[in-house]
């Protein structure tokens, strides 16, 4: 029988550790004032990956980026006057910012699912943030639990959700108690001229406003997403792109994956490991579709682990 990750109290000791598995590449999952998160290194296109793998999540969404302070913030993204009101207001607390993603933020393409936006959050607890300081790191972390199970408020109960770490699950869960909000972050976009609510969250809207003025509701109109997890504003690149290609035409660049190459060709992993292909997916994406492009053409990718989360975004793109 598998066992679960181990559980350890987040005081100094334990963050110290932790922040060392982070900078390894590993996953922990830690308590936040909302829900328990699984977090890895956010400039660690691999470790992110890992995340999905974990969570055993079909899709590749975008993820929150957490940072101790603002200094944190301004390294990866750009506040306007309206974030800079909010992150008065609100944080750190339980409010996630979606901001212009910074050109030389570091941030793996995998951890913003290849937007030009970020969603970024200073979480409330004071043991939260010396352990974001630690790992000095922005820190990937969606909530800590299984795809399809229910967000995690309680150490136990992530280590009964997640794999262990022999089966891709976390290194170590730190256990900081039970997570007083007990629900997600809001999460406000400010990308756009009006300022939108994607998702209800641990500040209220009428908080919200009272800062803001007026916020538009995701799905109040057709141009605003109908819920963060159907955001019509997926990356996707400008060039069509083909699937499941193993002859391209002279036209089209290819990317390849494990022995379906060609000579000069980029590969998504060339042992044909879907973690690899995972975390290079985006980058490789960015770098093929360049003006010039007429096409992209991309081999087959099993569907099977992260192949199906691959596959879902390959298929959105060639469908865009
Ligand atoms: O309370 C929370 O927010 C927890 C704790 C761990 O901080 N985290 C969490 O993460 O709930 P997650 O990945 O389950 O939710 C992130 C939300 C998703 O709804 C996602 O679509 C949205 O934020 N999001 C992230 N980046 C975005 C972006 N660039 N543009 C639009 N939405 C984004
Ligand atoms: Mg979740």
């Amino acid at each position: 029988m598998p066992t679960g990750a181990p559980i350890r109290a987040m005081d100094d000791a334990g963050i110290a550790e932790a922040a060392a598995l982070i900078r390894a590449g590993e996953l922990v999952a830690f308590a936040t004032e909302t829900v328990y998160g699984l977090g890895a290194d956010a400039t660690n296109a691999s470790a992110v990956a890992r995340i999905y793998a974990a969570k055993g999540r079909p899709t590749f969404n975008p993820l929150i980026s957490h940072v101790p302070d603002m200094a944190g913030v301004r390294a990866i993204a750009e506040p306007d006057e309206r974030a800079n009101m909010l992150a008065e207001r609100f944080w750190p607390g339980p409010l996630t910012l979606v901001l212009p993603k910074r050109a030389d933020s570091g941030i793996a393409g995998l951890t913003t699912a290849g937007l030009s936006s970020i969603a970024v959050r200073i979480p409330a607890r004071d043991a939260t943030r010396a352990f974001l300081r630690a790992c000095g790191v922005p820190i990937a972390a969606p909530s800590a639990n299984r795809s399809n199970s229910v967000s995690t408020t309680l150490a136990v109960h992530v280590q009964a959700s997640l794999p262990g770490p022999q089966n891709g699950g976390p290194a170590m869960i730190l256990d900081g108690g039970p997570c007083e909000v007990g629900l997600e972050s809001a999460v406000v976009d400010l990308t756009g001229k009006r300022a939108t609510l994607l998702r209800p969250g641990g500040v209220s809207r009428e908080d919200l406003e009272a800062v803001l003025g007026q916020i538009t509701l995701a799905g109040s109109n057709d141009s605003t997403p109908r819920s963060p997890g159907m955001m019509s504003r997926h990356y996707a690149p400008a060039a069509p792109l083909r699937m499941n290609v193993l002859d391209p035409r002279p036209d089209e660049v290819f990317l390849g994956f494990g022995t379906v190459s060609k000579p000069g060709a980029l590969n998504l992993s060339t042992t044909g490991n879907l973690i690899e292909a995972a975390a290079n997916l985006f980058e490789m994406l960015n770098t093929l579709d360049t003006p010039r492009t007429a096409g992209i053409a991309v081999a087959p990718v099993p569907s099977e682990g992260l192949g199906h989360a691959i596959n879902d975004r390959l298929r959105r793109a060639a469908h865009s």
